[in-house]
């Protein structure tokens, strides 16, 4: 009777043992230091339906919401939250459209401009430069300034450089201190152009390799100690000539970073709805975005090949989910709602970046408001907060911390002959010690079980949160506004060097070692 409990104890825990250890993460000792850059969490604003225009600015005549300078203090608040470490402005292929002096000066006085890229909308141009870099100072954000190269002049992005950084005596700060600001706001990151290879002239890459070098020449960095932060137009996705090309044709000293553009999309010409799309849709919204990790590995390659030293940093400036519109909403605008799916999208590509932080030092989720996969929606005087903000918020932890490198081995989420993980995870160790391990489980049906093992790293506590529905479609309203919150996770288990975590369906975790 004794042998026969033991034996099945023995087979229990080996039952046990290898439920676990299909799915395992092992902590691993860094052999160099990486540093998580905050600006893996940055955000994009472009003047594209109502992101800039009734999401951030709803001008300072406004008397049913309230504001400051004309910006929404609702919106401030939550974005200071997140603490977004930088705002990229004003596009997009909007960029490349934009004449930053139309935006200037008296507003009344200011012309039109007609977006013809985005809804054909006329534009009063009332939101501009000063009011774009004044409100990063609200927000606490670095401005991320993207040049007009498509239509634009070199002297004319020469120009606003001069115009917003330059502390001496010139034509273009003798204008910005008759606007009324005094001193320079000293902007670093610049984009040369935007989509060079599209919306942005349709250029070759050899043709924009060389356009770029005489901009970036022109775009003098008057004196900053640190530089200008020229950022290269990337590729579109898997274009892996493009950075190739503009790796070997532009010298290394005038580029600080290339670009890269990925949208999780199912087909561009059937985008599939926002909310009520089927498990297919799901399975191909996970696997584009999970694409983002063969990408980053491609395009690192490339980039170690004529940078060794990883000077050059990759800056995914556009990521996220793109669906068809809301119904009844102007196509142009590209608004959608934000599910569970989009949770679970931030999640995976947001560890996906973390754990190449060695080359990824900057991405841009598109957008931040009202656009795409934003954080925020609004309605009039509402806003309500996204399943995305809810990630990013959650993963704010891993903002300029030290990486620590994981293995991981994870079942599968299989739909028809394809599949992905199910599982992502990453982890830091942040300035005051604490581990951060956040986990992603993608699969809609099944929870899982998962071991950390946790290596040289010893704790004797762990708590987290959890952000997890009921259904995998569902959102935040207006009139639901707390549906999708992130809760307190009490599933983890710690005991001699590992942990042992259920993670359900669909949610993500983020997991504080102390
Ligand atoms: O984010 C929407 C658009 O997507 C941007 O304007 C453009 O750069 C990209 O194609």
């Amino acid at each position: 009777m004794r042998r026969k409990s033991l034996k099945l104890g023995a087979m229990l825990l080996l039952a046990s043992a290898s439920l676990y250890a299909q799915n395992k993460v092992t902590l691993q000792t860094a052999h160099e230091p990486v540093t998580i850059s905050k600006h893996i969490y940055g955000h994009f604003a472009e003047h594209l339906g109502r992101c800039i225009y009734g999401g951030f600015y709803v001008g300072e005549a406004n008397d049913s919401i309230a504001h400051t300078q004309g910006v929404r203090n609702d919106v401030v608040q939550a974005l200071k939250k997140l603490q977004i470490p930088n705002l990229r402005w004003p596009g997009g292929c909007f960029a490349d459209t934009y004449h930053w002096k139309d935006g200037i000066g008296d507003k009344a006085g200011r012309p039109s401009i007609v977006n013809s890229w985005w809804g054909g909308v006329t534009e009063d141009n009332s939101f501009g430069t000063h009011d774009f870099l004044n409100m990063c100072e609200l927000l606490g954000t670095e401005p991320y300034l993207s040049g007009n190269v498509g239509s634009g002049e070199v002297q004319e992005l020469a120009d606003w450089v001069q115009y917003v950084n330059f502390d001496g005596k010139s034509p273009m700060s003798d204008l910005r201190v008759e606007n009324g600001r005094e001193q320079p706001w000293k902007v670093s990151y610049w984009g040369v152009g935007n989509e060079a290879w599209g919306c942005g002239g349709n250029m070759t890459a050899e043709y924009y390799a060389d356009i770029y070098k005489k901009y970036a020449t022109f775009m003098s960095d008057w004196g900053n100690k640190d530089g200008l932060y020229r950022i290269a137009s990337g590729a579109n996705s898997a274009d892996y000539n493009w950075t190739e090309t503009l790796m070997k044709k532009i010298p290394h000293s005038l580029m600080k970073g290339v670009a890269l553009h990925h949208y999780a999309v199912i087909d561009w010409d059937k985008k599939g709805p926002s909310t009520t799309f089927s498990e297919e849709q799901y399975f191909k919204t996970m696997k584009s975005g999970w694409f983002m990790e063969e990408l980053i590995q491609k395009h690192t390659a490339i980039m170690d090949k004529y940078d060794p030293q990883a000077k050059i940093d990759l800056v995914v400036d556009e990521w996220g989910g793109w669906y068809e519109v809301e119904p009844g909403t102007n196509p142009g605008f590209l608004y959608q709602q934000n599910t569970m799916r989009d949770a679970m999208l931030a999640g995976m590509t947001l560890n996906i970046f973390n754990n190449h932080a060695k080359r990824v030092k900057m991405a841009n989720l598109a957008q931040a408001i009202n656009v795409l996969q934003s954080v925020i929606l609004t309605r009039g005087d509402q806003m309500i907060l996204t399943p995305t903000y809810h990630v990013m918020e959650m993963y704010k932890v891993h903002q300029d911390a030290q990486q620590i490198p994981l293995a991981l081995s994870s079942d599968s989420f299989k739909y028809g002959s394809e599949s992905i993980p199910a599982l992502s995870a990453s982890a830091s160790k942040d300035a005051h010690g604490k581990v951060h391990l956040s986990l992603v489980n993608v699969d809609p049906h099944k929870s899982k079980k998962v071991s950390v093992a946790l290596g040289e790293i010893h704790i004797s506590t762990v708590q987290g949160r959890i952000l997890k529905t009921e259904n995998l479609r569902d959102y935040n309203t207006f009139e639901s506004p707390q549906t999708i919150t992130p809760k307190a996770y009490k599933g983890a288990k710690l005991s001699g060097g590992e942990i042992e975590i259920d993670i359900p369906a669909f949610s993500v975790i983020v997991l504080e070692l102390t």
